[in-house]
């Protein structure tokens, strides 16, 4: 039986229930994080809890830092509640602004947050990893803050239901002729030699994977730039990969039907591959 966590509680999944009234339910009106725990280590846990925090400070939905540090334990006990110590898991969180009576506007003041989080097991998928996903490109019709975790999700809905439709993995979005990121990852594109992915702003996700890739190639001094690839340019790209907590950094070989550079997965790509390997399980010792 799966134990889930429900404002304070550990109770059996079917247990848990929240109002038809709860604004993430009606409105969309809420923050979301999900997290990676390899062996019961939950992967850069203080970059997703600083990224949740942000989240919530952008929407104004009032949720004190200690209440924020302590979902640390919650994933935690989720995770060995579950017998998920061993391989891997992820845990999913959400806060929404709570329950009240339906206005556009905020409750009155005292409509307390409702903290759900949830703990599944994970198989990566290594096929992935190893040969590469196909991709399409989709318009990226999203808000203007796409930098904020929000529930709302249509935008990335709609867009991987056309990629499966299409029998792809992902969708890559195109907003005024430009990459902005996957539909639930950040991408990075080889164009004429360089390493190159959008900018951070409020047209993408500030990926907590995306950081780590950046750190790590800055580490190596692999060139990038940040900097827009236009959709002339993803057409040309010898190399394109997807990244993302539960997507690692995955080669695309496909997009629109077409064979990205070789149709392999290309050299920059998996050296930044393996450079995120050794970082997600050099600390649990126990390689895969
Ligand atoms: N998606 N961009 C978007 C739009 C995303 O939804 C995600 C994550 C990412 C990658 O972020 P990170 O490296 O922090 O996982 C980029 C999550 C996993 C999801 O919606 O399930």
């Amino acid at each position: 039986m799966t134990t889930v966590y429900l404002n304070g509680d550990f109770i059996p999944k079917d247990r848990a229930t929240v109002s038809v009234d709860d604004r993430g339910f009606i409105f969309g009106d809420g923050i979301y994080e999900v997290v990676r725990v390899i062996d019961g280590r939950i992967v850069e846990w203080d970059a997703h809890a600083e990224r949740l925090a942000r989240g919530l400070a952008g929407i104004r939905i009032a949720l004190e830092s200690a209440a924020i540090a302590a979902l640390k334990g919650v994933c935690e006990r989720l995770v060995s509640d579950n017998g998920l110590d061993e391989g891997e898991a992820t845990v999913y969180m959400q806060v929404s602004r709570g329950a009240a009576p339906r206005t556009h506007h905020f409750p009155p003041a005292g409509v307390k947050p409702t903290v759900y989080a949830a703990a599944s097991k994970f198989v990566v998928p290594r096929a992935h990893r190893d040969a590469g996903v196909k991709a399409i490109t989709f318009p990226d019709f999203r808000w203007l803050r796409c930098d904020l975790k929000t529930v709302n999700l249509l935008g990335a809905v709609l867009a991987r239901q056309a990629a499966t439709e299409a029998g792809a993995y992902e969708a890559i979005l195109l907003r005024d002729g430009v990459v902005t990121e996957g539909a639930a990852t950040n991408a990075f594109a080889v164009v004429d030699g360089t390493l190159r992915t959008h900018p951070l702003g409020n047209l993408i996700l500030p990926g907590i994977t995306r950081q780590v890739v950046v750190e790590l190639i800055r580490e190596q001094a692999i060139p990038l730039d940040e900097r827009p690839v236009t959709q002339g340019e993803l057409m040309r790209a010898s190399e394109l990969f997807v990244c993302g907590t539960t997507t690692d950094v995955s080669p695309v070989v496909s997009l629109d039907g077409k064979p990205v550079g070789s149709g392999m997965p290309g050299p920059v790509t998996r050296r930044v591959q393996a450079l995120l390997d050794a970082r997600l399980y050099a600390a649990v010792g126990a390689g895969r």
